[in-house]
C-alpha cells in the first residue's frame, strides 16, 4: 500500500478497502505514514465521511495498534466475579460527573474502571480536576488498578500508554490540523479506547451543544448511534443519552472548583443538573450490569458514595480532607438589567476558564488548580440588574480581560414582562436516549 493511494481513494470518496485501513493505521502508528499524510487523509475523512464498515475497520485496527485490558476475572473481596461499567462522556464544560458516579456505581458491588483524560482546549479533563486533590495520582500500573478495582470497586485514572496508542497519536494530530468534529474520527477514538479497556457496560453521555463538538442534535444523535452500533458489535453492552451542553453542567467550570461541587452531590447536596445526570447514568450502569431495582439517589443521601469516594480518593495519595485551592484574585460579572437569564453559553464559559487558566494551550502546559468560573444563575433563573450572574477565578489576573472577552455576548437577558421573559423554556438536560 502506498499513503497517497489512501489519501486520493478517500479525496475522491471512495470506499477504503479493509486492507487499506489496516495498513495505514498501523504504518501511522510505526511512524512510516508521515503526520502530514495522515492529516490530509483525516482532513478527507471530515470532508467525505466513511461508512459503517470502514468506521467499524479504523476502529479494529485501532484496538489493534495497542493492547487489551481484561477484567473478566475480576473479583470481588467476597470471591465472586465483579460486572464492570464504565461512562463515557464526549466532553463539555463543567462536566464533573465522573467524579460522583464512579464511587456512587461501586456502592452497588459494580467495578468501575473509569480511564480518564485531561483537558485540551475549552473543555476540561477529570484528571486535571482530580490532581487539585492534595497529593492525588493519576497514574497507577495495571496491577494496583486491578488491586483497588477489587478491593474499592472504583478507580479513576490516566489510560497507560499502551492503550490503543494509534488514537493517542492522531488524536493529538487532529488537535492541531482542525479534524477533530468528524463524526467517524470520533466514534472511532473514543470506542477503540472503550472497546481496548474492556468493560462489560459501556453507558455513553453524548453531549450537544455550543459547548459539545456535536453542535446540533442530529448530529449527536448520529454520533451516538455509531457509537453504540461499535460497541455492541465488540459485544459491549453499550448505550447512550444525548444531554445538553448549550449551557455549563452545575455552578463551576475548572478545577478545584468542580471538586468541591463534586463532593457537595457526594454529600446528598449539589446543583440540580448534575445530581440528575449523575442518578441517570448510574442507574444506566447498574442496569446494563443486571442491578435494577435500587435507586441510586438514595447512596447519595445516606453517605455510601461519599464513603468510596474517600476511600478512592486515599488509595490514590490523596487527602479527601485537605483544604483545596484557593484563587489569589476574583472577578464577578454583574447583571446589566432584571428580567429572565435566556442563554449562558457553554462554549463562552468554557473559553473564560480556559483563559483564566482552568485549561491549557498546550500538552504540556500546567494548569491553575484554583482557576475557574463559578456562575450564579442558570438559564431559566430570574435576575436582578446588578446581581452577581459569574465570578472569575484566577491566580493570574492580567487574564480577566481576555476571560472577558470570552464572556461578550455569551449571555442573554430577556427583560422582566417582556414576553420573551415569560415563554421562555429551557431544553431539557437529557434530549435523547438509545437505550
Ligand atoms: N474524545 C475522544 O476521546 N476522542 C475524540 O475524538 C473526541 C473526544
Amino acid at each position: 500500500f502506498d499513503a497517497i493511494e489512501v489519501i486520493r481513494a478517500k479525496r475522491d470518496r471512495q470506499q477504503l478497502s479493509d486492507g487499506q485501513i489496516d495498513w495505514v493505521v498501523e504504518a501511522y502508528t510505526r511512524g512510516v505514514v508521515a503526520d502530514e499524510q495522515m492529516s490530509a487523509l483525516a482532513m478527507a475523512i471530515l470532508l467525505n465521511g466513511m461508512d459503517r464498515p470502514e468506521i467499524a475497520r479504523w476502529t479494529n485496527a485501532m484496538i489493534a495498534s495497542g493492547e487489551r485490558m481484561d477484567f473478566s476475572q475480576l473479583r470481588g473481596p467476597d470471591g465472586g466475579v465483579k460486572p464492570t461499567a464504565d461512562k463515557h462522556s464526549t466532553g463539555g464544560v463543567g462536566d464533573k460527573i465522573t467524579l460522583p458516579l464512579a464511587p456512587l456505581v461501586a456502592v452497588y458491588g459494580v467495578a468501575v474502571p473509569q480511564l480518564s483524560g485531561r483537558g485540551l482546549g475549552h473543555t476540561g479533563g477529570t484528571l486535571d480536576k482530580l490532581e487539585a486533590i492534595p497529593g492525588w495520582q493519576a497514574n497507577l500500573s495495571n496491577e494496583a488498578m486491578m488491586d483497588q478495582l477489587s478491593s474499592l470497586g472504583a478507580v479513576i485514572c490516566a489510560a497507560g500508554s499502551g492503550l490503543a496508542p494509534a488514537d493517542k497519536k492522531l488524536y493529538a494530530l487532529r488537535d492541531v490540523t482542525g479534524t477533530v468534529e468528524a463524526i467517524p474520527l470520533i466514534a472511532s477514538s473514543i470506542m477503540s479506547k472503550k472497546i481496548a479497556e474492556g468493560t462489560g457496560t459501556l453507558v455513553l453521555d453524548v453531549k450537544c451543544g455550543s459547548g459539545a463538538f456535536m453542535k446540533t442534535e442530529s448530529d449527536a444523535l448520529e454520533l451516538a448511534r455509531t457509537m453504540v452500533d461499535l460497541g455492541r458489535d465488540a459485544g459491549v453492552n453499550t448505550s447512550a443519552l444525548l444531554t445538553d451542553m448549550d449551557t455549563p453542567l452545575g455552578l463551576t467550570a475548572g478545577n478545584a472548583i468542580e471538586v468541591a461541587e463534586s463532593v457537595e452531590v457526594l454529600a446528598g447536596g449539589g446543583p440540580a443538573d448534575v445530581v440528575e445526570l449523575t442518578v441517570e447514568l448510574a442507574r444506566r450502569m447498574l442496569a446494563g450490569a443486571g442491578i435494577t431495582g435500587v435507586d441510586p439517589a438514595e447512596a447519595l443521601a445516606d453517605g455510601r458514595a461519599m464513603d468510596v469516594w474517600r476511600r478512592m480518593i486515599a488509595a490514590q495519595g490523596g487527602d479527601p480532607d485537605a483544604p483545596m485551592a484557593t484563587a489569589r484574585e476574583s472577578h464577578v460579572v454583574t447583571a446589566g438589567e432584571s428580567g429572565v437569564l435566556t442563554r449562558l453559553d457553554a462554549m463562552a464559559v468554557g473559553l473564560a476558564a480556559w483563559r483564566l487558566g482552568a485549561g491549557r494551550a498546550r500538552k504540556e502546559d500546567p494548569v491553575q488548580d484554583a482557576a475557574g468560573v463559578r456562575l450564579h444563575a442558570k438559564p431559566g433563573d430570574t435576575v436582578q440588574a446588578g446581581q452577581p450572574l459569574l465570578t472569575l477565578l484566577t491566580d493570574t489576573p492580567e487574564q480577566f480581560d481576555r476571560a472577558l472577552s470570552a464572556l461578550e455576548g455569551g449571555y442573554s437577558i430577556a427583560p422582566a414582562g417582556s414576553a420573551e421573559a415569560g415563554t421562555f423554556v429551557r431544553r431539557p438536560l437529557i434530549i435523547d436516549r438509545i437505550d
